[in-house]
């Protein structure tokens, strides 16, 4: 195949070598960036009689046109093209006449591509915000419906002190809401123009960059050429930012699938989100949650392969640096996959309340409230932890639990303990009088509620 920028070379390269240099068949996707960055750099160059006005127009009709017939399927991208830059412009050539051939004037594919790149990376990072805006949304009014529902919370995974799974849900709706803002950031930091850095050094033509900049909706310009083509920073900043969520994603997949278990039996999953066994008829697998939990995986992968692949690069644009895409896209279709799947999962969930409550009564997980008991009688709270101790100690050897041991088996431990210890160790007290800023009580919920509502709004 004839090459663009035969000249130094016969351009004869082999057909392997050719298949192998081609990024054609993942910057594909690309097509309307590219062609959109295309069209504001054919309006510049015209502004600044660079090109004259009937060649701009020659050149965003026959633009306009390669747009809109791959979108309707009528233009093929052809997979021998070298990458989808060199593509639209050989179609444009072929359309328009040698006009498509000045399209490239002040610019190179190296500051087109970064341009494409951020400009897709934008749009992408916006949907992503919107379906975690939809699954904060969903999270955090399945934790409204279950406010007051007790559960054991846990910590190593020993029962801890009861909460409420209102509060436990709350948990992921807080961490989601960070990484939309943390997406937010980096949509932001990225929104800068690197298109009219050329190949490296700018260029001798007028441009007007702020010009491109602003028809292709970016807040400034790149103020270093060099930097302008070989930052791939935003790229990090975005998988990381998409790791992280992966997490988020994943450790709430591992409750899912504990909690769906036998042992647990604290939630149902919908049969549309479960699978069953080939061969036990018994079975009711998380498949969802568990793929998801695996795919986090792939998404750290995609970070620590683009790390890895910048890490040694001289400035300033090396051909390494074509493999950010198939990173970058793979984990932005996973995380999209991912949320799509999950939202819907989540939603209808279901919380088999008496199963929470029954495991909250086991566990003395009110020990803690029967130390404060104390200490709200006088009693320092080291001792009176001591005290608390020793009585769960005693209840495990003769079977019984906090609830059911009498007054005078209590008051053989100490005399301060009253008939009001009772209620003050009901796991209904320990949640409700938790009402520390940020605690598992119904008017702290209230309060995260309206907290994720407003933050909600602002993005
Ligand atoms: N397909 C290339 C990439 O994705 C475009 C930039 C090519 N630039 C170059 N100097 N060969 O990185």
């Amino acid at each position: 195949m004839e090459k663009m920028w035969a000249g130094r070379t016969d351009g004869n390269t082999s057909k392997i070598a050719d298949d192998f240099n081609s990024s054609i068949k993942f910057d594909k996707r690309l097509f309307e960036e590219d062609i959109k960055g295309s069209m504001a750099h054919a309006m510049m160059l015209s502004v600044k009689n660079i090109i004259s006005k009937e060649e701009e127009e020659k050149l965003l009709s026959g633009l306009e046109s390669i747009l809109n017939d791959i979108k309707s399927g009528e233009l093929i991208i052809d997979e021998n093209a070298e990458d989808i830059h060199m593509f639209v412009e050989k179609v444009l050539t072929e359309r328009i006449g040698e006009t498509g051939k000045k399209l490239h004037t002040a610019r190179s594919r190296n500051d087109q591509v970064a341009l494409d790149l951020k400009m897709y990376t934008r749009s992408e990072i916006e949907t992503i915000i919107s379906k975690l805006k939809d699954f904060v949304t969903v999270i955090s009014s399945k934790a409204d419906q279950y406010k007051k529902s007790i559960m054991p919370g846990y910590t190593h995974l020993q029962r801890a002190q009861p909460v409420t799974f209102g509060h436990h849900l709350m948990t992921y709706a807080m961490m989601f809401l960070r990484d939309i803002s943390r997406l937010n950031d980096c949509r932001n930091r990225l929104n800068v123009s690197p298109i009219g850095s050329c190949a490296l050094a700018g260029t001798t033509y007028d441009t007007d960059r702020y010009f491109e900049a602003e028809k292709l909706g970016f807040d400034s310009v790149t103020l270093n050429s060099i930097d302008g083509v070989s930052d791939r920073d935003y790229c990090v900043e975005l998988l990381a930012d998409l790791s992280l969520l992966m997490v988020h994603l994943s450790r709430l997949s591992e409750e899912i699938i504990l909690w769906s278990s036998w042992e647990f039996k604290f939630v149902e999953l919908s049969d549309a989100f479960t699978t069953g066994s080939s061969i036990m008829p018994q079975k009711k697998n998380s498949d969802m949650a568990e793929l998801v939990r695996g795919k986090s995986g792939r998404v750290i992968g995609d970070l620590v392969g683009t790390l890895t692949m910048l890490k040694g690069l001289p400035l300033a644009y090396n051909k390494d640096m074509q493999e950010d895409k198939e990173s970058l896209f793979d984990a932005l279709d996973t995380v999209k996959m991912s949320l799509d799947v999950y939202i819907p999962m989540l939603n209808s969930m279901i919380a088999l309340e008496d199963n929470m409550i029954n495991a909250a009564k086991g566990g003395f997980i009110n020990a803690t409230d029967l130390a404060d008991y104390l200490v709200k009688k006088g009693m320092p709270f080291r001792t009176a932890y001591k005290v608390s101790g020793s009585i769960v100690s005693y209840c495990i050897k003769n079977g019984k639990t906090l609830d059911t041991l009498s007054l005078d088996e209590y008051k053989q431990f100490d005399e301060l303990f009253e008939n009001d210890l009772y209620d003050a160790i009901s796991l209904e007290t320990c949640v409700s009088k938790r009402i520390s800023v940020g605690g598992t009580s119904a008017a702290s919920f209230d309060k995260q509620l309206e907290f994720v509502k407003t933050e909600l709004m602002k993005f």
